[in-house]
């Protein structure tokens, strides 16, 4: 999960790339390389362990180029070092690769190579490919490029320039993801469309086994096997500023703070008053199919695995249909009963995860009916998928997703909203859900406003070394989205249990060195969850409570308005993700790039 970017045109290309590099950062931040075309031909290479602005501190005075491919790397084959840095050139310096993806038979390639004489200059999957390139004895970069993926297995989003092509750029996608950026007498190709939306809102998104060879005036697609594609330009919905950090001092602060208006965009132009319901346009589901699903399973990861957690619970309390969510990797390999009346649903930000995708084409293969709750417009989930949801939550660019989660989660209470009506859903409860939509904007911009506070209180537990994070039923999938984002940029341990369960164990745990962070709504369980605190409180346990009123069991109460108590959970997470975000403030820690984790896991 790593991001590529590359240009052929007429512009000086090393400003260019390292711009695109540092919008994909998120994709990956542990090593950086860049390769243009000199113009007295051959190729120049700079790399460097860290990054962008490491790799930009290398960059010679004279390093001129009008073409040019970049990488910056998320380390799956090799620790971050200067020779791991992409691009990978050939021993005479005339080939040279950026990849994301994994190369799964590179070490019998590599054997292969090493016995035929080929001496690798790092320990990385991706050299691989390279040296395949350089010895092929095809009369054109296509068809090298070609023969070499021909022995390769994995999936892998690639750039690839010869000094004896010096007008074009190869690429290919199997698996990850490439864009191509289609401008006035210069292209772009890029892992994502945030490092070329400066230039132009024009892209081609690539299939898998799709290549495409790209040249200053023109650009055409194809297969590996070389059969011509058709590639209509579309036009990116989001604007180059949305990609700008807006005057916030990190991306997870803005995206917080967006979070008023993406609500309000991903409802505008789909509550349906007149009969109490919502109007989805791309679910490609009509009423009848709808009423003749008898289970919903929903597949995702991290914080999507969440969402769904309390969309399953949406969709079984409005629409009374039986429904779980389930880790899309631990599903894939389970081998589970692919049932033709459950509707499978796929939720990525990114649509690109990997796991996801990968149980999205099995369940395809098997037949089965998948719909998509996706925020990348045009992403790989979006395509293969049968219809779905787009959350419209915007470009989220801060590794640790906010505003996506409350978006999806709001998806996934217009999905349900949607199926309830066309059961058994009343007018009434229709229209009681509708209001609690409508009043989430304004609530939450109420909740925001208590960003202070909430950073006096984050301040106060920094110092745990570990936090345990209770709910029940409605509030456990609360509770385990604030222990991740705790986890993610605060780096303290973090455990979420359901409320019930820590007598069975984790109350063994509880001392004042651990604090524990209750979720406790206004609704039937909240004599149980008082309970639950007080069990904490009897061994001297520290309760930070998220609550509609003052508890008086724990130390600190965040109050937050009250809504219907399905929607409840979309505005019990939002003071969790600021407690996290000024936790991760106050020991210091990089917030939007946090170590060791990626924005889009593309890998599995
Ligand atoms: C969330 O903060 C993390 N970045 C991670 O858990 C993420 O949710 C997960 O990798 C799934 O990503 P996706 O939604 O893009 O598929």
């Amino acid at each position: 999960m790593c991001g590529i970017v590359g240009y052929i045109g007429k512009r000086d290309v090393a400003p260019l790339l390292l711009e695109g590099l540092q919008r994909l950062e998120y994709r990956g931040y542990d090593s950086a390389g860049v390769v243009v075309a000199g113009k007295s031909g051959g190729l120049k290479a700079v790399k460097a362990k860290g990054r962008v602005r490491e790799l930009e501190a290398r960059i010679p005075k004279r390093f001129a180029g009008t073409t040019g491919i970049a990488h910056t790397r998320w380390a799956t084959h090799g620790a971050p070092s200067d020779e791991n840095a992409h691009p990978h050139l050939d021993t005479e310096g005339k080939v040279a690769v950026v990849h994301n993806g994994i190369v799964d038979n590179a070490a019998e390639l590599r054997a292969k190579l090493e016995a035929d004489g080929v001496v690798f200059a790092s320990e990385t999957d991706t050299e691989v490919i390279t040296h395949l390139v350089a010895r092929s004895q095809a009369g054109s970069l296509e068809e090298k490029v070609r023969e070499a993926l021909k022995v390769i297995e994995g999936t892998y989003g690639i750039a690839v320039m010869h000094a004896d092509f010096p007008d074009r750029i190869v690429v290919a996608r199997n698996g990850s993801p490439v864009v191509l950026g289609i401008g006035e007498k210069e292209m772009f190709v890029a892992s994502d469309v945030a490092a070329l939306i400066s230039h132009t809102r024009q892209v081609v998104t690539l299939d898998d086994g799709e290549m495409a060879t790209l040249k200053a005036d023109d650009f055409r697609t194809y297969t590996t096997s070389g059969t011509r594609t058709t590639a209509t330009p579309e036009t990116v919905e989001w604007e180059a500023a949305s990609y700008d950090m807006g005057g916030h001092d990190t991306y997870m602060h803005k995206e917080i703070s967006e979070q008023p208006d993406a609500v309000d965009r991903v409802l505008r132009g789909r509550i349906d008053d007149k009969f109490s319901t919502v109007h989805l346009g791309g679910l490609n589901l009509d009423a009848r199919e709808a009423r003749g699903i008898r289970r919903v399973k929903i597949l995702g990861c991290g914080t999507s695995y969440h969402a769904g957690l309390i969309g399953a619970s949406l969709i079984e309390g409005l629409a009374r249909i039986p429904a779980d969510s389930e880790p899309a990797s631990e599903f894939r390999y389970r081998n589970p009963v692919v049932d033709p009346d459950t509707l499978y649903i796929a939720v990525s930000q990114s649509g690109e995860t990997y796991d996801v995708l990968a149980a999205v084409q099995e369940l395809k293969r098997k037949g089965a009916r998948v719909l998509g709750v996706v925020n990348v417009v045009g992403s790989a989930i979006a395509r293969e998928t049968d219809g779905g949801v787009y959350v419209h939550a915007g470009p989220e660019v801060c590794v640790v997703s906010t505003k996506c989660f409350t978006n999806t989660v709001v998806s996934f209470a217009l999905l349900a909203l949607h199926l309830g009506r066309i059961r058994d859903l009343s007018v009434a409860d229709g229209k009681r859900i509708i209001e609690g939509l409508r009043r989430l904007p304004e609530q939450i911009q109420e909740i925001l406003a208590q960003e202070e506070d909430i950073a006096k209180l984050a301040a106060e537990y920094a110092d745990a070394k570990s936090m345990m994070f209770i709910g029940r039923v409605r509030g456990y999938p609360v509770a385990l989205e604030a222990s991740l984002k705790l986890k993610e940029i605060s780096y303290i341990h973090a455990e979420a249990y359901p409320a019930s369960e820590l007598k069975h164990g984790p109350l063994a745990l509880i001392e004042p060195a651990m604090p524990t962070v209750a979720i406790v709504p206004d609704d039937s369980l909240l004599e149980k969850n008082r309970a639950a605190m007080e069990e904490i409180k009897a061994r001297s346990g520290r309760i930070l409570a998220v609550a509609h009123q003052e508890q008086a069991k724990a130390d600190h109460t965040i109050v937050v308005p009250k809504n219907e108590d399905e929607l409840d959970p979309i505005l019990m997470g939002i003071p969790l993700q600021l407690l996290a975000y000024h936790t991760a403030l106050a020991l210091g820690r990089d917030i939007d790039k946090p170590r060791n984790l990626a924005k889009s896991v593309t890998v599995e």
